[in-house]
């Protein structure tokens, strides 16, 4: 959602800004800009509506800088257009400034201060720089004092990631961020700021975090990080260890199919790096110390993470015995349950920046209770905000649609649970051997992932037409038919919902008509009989069913029949084809698969 970079100090400024905005891609986005300045009195703004490839098409020889910021818009204020897309300008063309985040009170400081300006586009972003020229030309204030005066101004409840760009002092970022992420990489005679490390990972593996309602002003050569009372702050740079060609996509035609093919191989690093040579999961003592004081565990997630926190309150019941609820953060953060005496609280998000997960742990750490994130990003702001991180060591996520951070998510909450009961001395915990399972999981997800021909002809057969279709299960099924379904309409644009199977009857039976496809999930022991009979009952009113179902459960006509493992990680297997289903719908509807409609992989905003 919305991606930023910014340099300054190098002539490759502009070659730096699109490859910055190329990695950012995977955020979504309708429009790409940069603007660059040669520093000699020279500078240049583009902005195309659509791809960054409308953006480079638009690129001619002479457009050079030593300085620049560039910007990928996901619309939340005015419909894609070149006039909405960053960096915006101010009306004497001084200032330019680039913005990822909602300012909420951004109509107000329009009419209070801005009622003689004309705009030239619909956004919150064009009123912050007409605001910092105005304080800066009418009231006479250095460039800085004017950018603290207008981030003063900004309501608390707004976000924002800001590089701000004045022609009289070309060689500086004024940088600023509340609740969106930005961070400053530092390179070698020249610095650079950006969305994530991945957007500034071919330059450098140094960064600089950034805090929120801190002003940083960078320049070649050195990065001032004071307060908004003006107060200097240190910091000390970080190192990351990314690979800068892991997030190339390859033979493959799309991330999605390369992340789907991924996840055997994610499950055997993350048993290498939970358990190295040991048989013991090999965790943090001060984390499972911390959880072992606590009476109650709350998982809280958005979307698939959410999915996967579903999954892992099942885990840690039974593994440890422990009271766990899940909960969605955009509802939890407004909402809040009532809560147990010594609550601790797990935070599953694959990017470490989703907006509304963000706002809980800020409820969280105010009331001084535990944390720990388990992400894929290391250093993100759900990373660094939590009391503790553990990560999912699944490689970059590209595409929208997030496959194996959910199953890695699934792998390290039971690596974790069997390392809190065995730690906390729960028999359960001490029988299951999580090691070995995940091992018998790389083994059959790479079954599942073999045999794709299948699975492309059933999404050909039953899911190209229909715009409708279900998932059904019980239990732990029913999570996983909810994270399919979301797979499903994500990317496929089929409406999909995913149904507690039991449910079906009290309702939502009715929509079932003739070729509405309804997919059944069974692995469960317990449940088997009864999701068949609810599938039956769909057949009976003309519904194409489809099952995907544990060997040991399978039956001749059963449409996919997964390998055994034990019962509590069969999501880990179950959720794959479903995966592929939803991926050859929507490649077979010629869409396209890694940047599905309307939304965005690191959602940014609340
Ligand atoms: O980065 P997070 O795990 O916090 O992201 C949460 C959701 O935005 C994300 O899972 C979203 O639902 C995906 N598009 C699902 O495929």
């Amino acid at each position: 959602m919305c991606g930023i970079v910014g340099v300054t100090g190098t002539d490759r400024s502009l070659s730096i800004l699109i490859e910055g905005l190329k990695r950012l891609e995977y955020r979504g986005y309708d429009s790409a800009g940069v603007y660059v300045n040669d520093l000699h009195g020279h500078d240049y703004l583009i902005k195309r509506p659509g791809r960054i490839a409308n953006l480079e098409a638009a690129l001619t020889d002479d457009i050079n800088g030593l300085a620049g910021i560039g910007h990928t818009r996901w619309a939340t204020h005015g419909g894609p257009s070149e006039a909405n897309a960053h960096p915006h300008y101010s009306s004497d063309n001084r200032f330019y400034l680039v913005h990822n985040g909602v300012i909420e009170n951004y109509a107000q400081l329009k009419k209070e201060y801005l009622g003689e300006v004309t705009f030239r586009s619909q956004t919150d972003t064009e009123v912050i720089v007409q605001l910092v020229d105005k304080f800066v030309v009418e009231n006479n204030m250095t460039t800085e004092a004017a950018f603290l005066k207008v981030l003063r101004l900004i309501s608390n409840d707004s976000s924002y990631a800001f590089v701000l760009m004045d022609r009289e002092q070309p060689d500086t970022l004024f940088v600023a961020k509340n609740k969106s992420p930005l961070l400053v990489g530092l390179g070698d005679g020249y610095n650079m700021v950006g969305s994530d490390a991945m957007s500034m990972i071919k330059e450098t593996k140094k960064f600089m975090e950034i805090g929120d309602h801190e002003l940083v002003i960078v320049k070649p050569d050195h990065v001032d990080i004071k307060d908004f009372t003006g107060n200097d702050k240190t910091r000390n740079p970080f190192e990351v260890d990314i690979d800068a060609n892991s997030a190339d996509k390859g033979a493959y035609p799309y991330y999605m199919l390369k992340e789907i093919d991924e996840q055997p191989a994610v499950m055997r690093k993350l048993v290498q790096q939970y358990f190295g040579d040991s048989d013991q999961p090999q965790i943090n003592e001060e984390l499972l110390k911390s959880m072992a004081e606590s009476d109650h565990i709350y998982i809280i997630g958005a979307g698939t993470s959410y999915h996967a926190g579903l999954v892992g309150s099942r885990i840690f019941e039974r593994l440890c015995g422990v009271p766990t609820s899940v909960h969605i953060s955009s509802e939890f953060a407004y909402e809040q349950p009532l809560l147990s005496k010594k609550p601790f609280f797990i935070f599953l998000s694959q990017s470490g920046e989703t907006a509304d997960s963000r706002q809980v742990l800020v409820t969280i750490n105010e009331n001084k209770w535990p944390s720990l994130t388990i992400t894929n990003v290391d250093k993100s702001t759900l990373s660094r905000e939590a009391t503790f991180t553990e990560l999912l060591y699944a490689g970059p996520e590209i595409a929208v649609a997030s496959t194996k951070a959910y199953t890695a998510q699934i792998a390290v909450e039971a690596i974790l649970a069997k390392a809190f009961g065995e730690f906390i001395g729960n028999p359960e915990a001490k029988k299951f051997d999580v090691k070995h399972q995940l091992g018998l999981v790389a083994n059959g997800m790479q079954a599942i992932t073999d045999s794709k021909k299948t699975l492309e002809e059933v999404a050909a057969r039953f899911l190209s037409k229909p715009r409708n279709a279900f998932y059904i299960g019980r239990g732990i099924d029913w999570t996983v038919s909810l994270e399919a379904a979301l797979k499903l309409k994500e990317i496929s644009y089929v409406q999909a919902e995913g149904f507690a199977s039991g449910e079906l009857k009290h309702g939502t039976i009715a929509l079932i008509e003739n070729n509405t496809p309804v997919i059944g999930i069974i692995t469960q022991d317990r449940t088997a009989g009864l999701t068949r009979s609810n599938l039956d009952e769909t057949e009976a009113r003309g519904a194409n069913i489809i099952t995907i179902v544990s060997r040991h459960l399978a039956q001749e006509d059963d449409t996919i029949v997964l390998p055994d493992v034990d019962q509590m990680l069969s999501p880990l297997l179950s959720v794959v084809p479903a995966q592929l289903l939803a991926y050859y719908t929507s490649l077979g509807k010629g869409l396209d698969v890694d940047k599905p409609r309307n939304l965005a992989k690191s959602v940014t905003v609340q």
